[in-house]
């Protein structure tokens, strides 16, 4: 195969600046593996990456995308567990320097890929990112105890949702805050408690539905309640920032270190491989049971890219995710 067909950028810009069409077909390395696509999606990261709004190493042109579910066509001959035939999946392409997965076939190096659990589908692509950062966010970086009290906001959204299945099933108790028509998608996510974020007694409402305090908090609205959460939080509770790259919230500092409270910043841009490597062991162990709740899918094909994008990046894809497919 000498070219592949790729959604491809030549440089940042709008979604429109997405093309589609023959590039040279990647040649791996001794390390890499050969995938062939058969499922991509779009993240909010994606159209960041691809507007350049996140500053990343991109090589022109530059294919878009970062998770892919697919098959492997060959691999180096320095590389061992995967073989022709294999089912895999991806979820850290197109950044730092990686081409992307918007193409019919790429070169993944081996230590981003892993096996995909039998009879996983491939709408599952649509969970890799959230599900990833999910873990990451929760036990890496937040510490996240079994029986401990975990608040989500957004729990309706991909994040959010993920948040509250890993949270779930890692023996945490999940409290979230969502619109009320995305309240049962909540619950059956595992959130023993949903809260809609529009109440005017929010805080009396978090507080009463955690009488001995939250240990954990993540917001994926990107609102950042500073001023209230870190009140509401337990000794030594933590909050993770994940959102709201714009947000100014003003920090009560007395409530923060008078009570060994801390707040950190995650991205899971810069995990490093040994971090993504563990959280897709996690997320295998539950894509096996089928844990994660897919949401209801927009079909379109690798060249419709460019619409995908911007229907992410429009807010019409509320409580859908978009399936992208090679044509
Ligand atoms: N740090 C990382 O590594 C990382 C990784 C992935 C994503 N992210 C970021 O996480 C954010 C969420 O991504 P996503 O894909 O989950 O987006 P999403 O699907 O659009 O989810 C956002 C959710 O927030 C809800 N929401 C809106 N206003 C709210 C409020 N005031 N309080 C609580 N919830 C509210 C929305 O509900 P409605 O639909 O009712 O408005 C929606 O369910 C994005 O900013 C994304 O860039 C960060």
């Amino acid at each position: 195969m000498t070219v592949v067909q790729a959604a491809y950028i030549d440089r940042p810009g709008p979604a429109t600046a997405i093309r589609y069409g023959p590039l040279p077909a990647p040649r791996p390395g001794p390390t890499d593996v050969l995938v062939d696509v058969a499922a991509t999606t779009v993240n909010h990261v994606d159209t960041f990456v691809r507007s350049g709004a996140f500053r990343t190493p991109l090589p022109l042109p530059f294919v878009v995308g970062r998770d892919l579910i697919g098959t492997v066509a060959d691999a180096g001959e320095g590389v061992t567990g995967f073989r022709a035939g294999d089912r895999v999946w991806c979820n850290s392409m197109g950044h730092g320097g990686r081409q992307g997965a918007a193409a019919t076939r790429v070169v993944v190096p081996a230590d981003r890929l892993y096996p995909l659990p039998p009879g996983t589908p491939d709408e599952a692509v649509t969970v890799l990112h959230p599900a990833a950062t999910a873990y990451l966010a929760l036990v890496q970086h937040g510490r996240l105890q079994p029986g401990e009290t975990v608040v989500i906001g957004g729990g309706g959204g991909n994040v959010g949702a993920a948040l509250i299945t890993v949270a779930a099933a890692w023996g945490a108790r999940v409290v979230t805050t969502a619109a009320p028509r995305d309240a049962a998608f909540c619950r059956a996510a595992g959130a023993e408690q949903v809260i809609d974020y529009s109440a005017p007694d929010l805080g009396d409402r978090l507080a009463a539905a955690c009488p001995e305090g939250i240990h954990l908090f993540l917001d994926t609205s990107g609102t950042n309640h500073l001023d209230l959460m870190v009140g509401l939080l337990t000794l030594r509770g933590r909050i993770v920032l994940i959102a709201g790259a714009r947000s100014r919230p003003t920090l009560p500092a007395g409530d923060l270190y008078t009570m060994d409270r801390s707040i950190v910043g995650f991205v899971i841009s810069h995990a490093t491989t040994a971090e993504l490597a563990q959280a897709a062991g996690a997320m295998n162990r539950m894509l096996a049971t089928g844990r994660f709740a897919l949401r209801e899918l927009v079909h379109l094909p690798l060249s419709a890219m460019a619409e995908a994008h911007r229907l992410v990046e429009a807010g019409e894809m509320r409580a859908r995710r978009v399936l992208v497919v090679p044509d």
